[in-house]
């Protein structure tokens, strides 16, 4: 049976070397991000930010919902891949952090297809289901404990042959440990579960960053 390979630093880096360039504003805001600290963590990793625009450039996506801006990263990743008549609605409840996020959109031109919405993601979702919104991609990555409910809510809201795609599912590893039973490891390990179970939607999971989940709804 063939084998993945492993992918150690060496090979990260030479991926990295040959994949796209990343736009000058992307690599700005990871530059700010180092500014914050550990929290830096909290960003899509470069293999997820290509991936990301991949995705919605073969996709032809034109309406995509993200929960979890932070400073952009992975909202500016969507963008770039969309044509102008494209929009983001992208959702966090961190008012600092949004201004940080439109400086960098206007700055890289992509304003225009971003909106941003400052409130409690179930809150944004309870209003964008009573519009009976339609989305070709949505975008997880917010707080874990909620992760069922956004993917819930979402389900309804993505159409059939859509994406709903799910940062930190391996959650560094942790999920496969069945010996670990730290409180967000077995929360993912509920959600991944759940997911699997679900016939409404087909998935896989790639091994980028920290885990992603990507479904594509039936
Ligand atoms: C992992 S970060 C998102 C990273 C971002 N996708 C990126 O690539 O830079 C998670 C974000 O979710 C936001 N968040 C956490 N709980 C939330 C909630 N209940 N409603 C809305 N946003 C929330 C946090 O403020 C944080 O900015």
């Amino acid at each position: 049976m063939g084998k993945d390979l492993e992918i150690n630093e060496e090979i990260e880096k030479y991926i990295q070397e040959l994949s796209k360039t990343l736009h000058p504003v992307q690599s700005e805001i990871i530059s700010y991000n180092k500014t914050l600290g550990d929290i830096m963590r909290m960003q899509i990793s470069v293999s997820q930010c290509v991936l990301l625009e991949f995705i919605t450039k073969v996709s032809k996506a034109k309406k995509i919902l993200e929960i979890g801006t932070f400073t952009g990263l992975s909202t500016l990743s969507m963008s770039l891949g969309m044509s102008e008549e494209g929009l983001i609605i992208t959702v966090d409840k961190n008012k600092e952090t949004n201004i940080k996020a439109k400086n960098f959109f206007k700055k890289a031109k992509q304003n225009k297809k971003i909106q941003t919405i400052v409130k409690p993601a179930l809150e944004t979702l309870e209003e964008l289901k009573s519009k009976n919104s339609i989305f070709d991609i949505a975008f997880i990555d917010a707080d874990k404990d909620n992760y069922k409910n956004y993917y819930e809510n979402i389900v309804s809201m993505v159409r059939v042959g859509g994406l709903i795609i799910v940062d930190n599912v391996l959650w560094h590893g942790e999920v496969a440990d069945s010996n670990n039973n730290k409180k967000f490891t077995k929360i993912i390990r509920e959600f991944n579960n759940y997911v699997k179970n679900d016939n409404r939607t087909e998935q896989i999971i790639i091994p980028l960053g920290d885990g992603l989940m990507i479904c594509r709804k039936l």
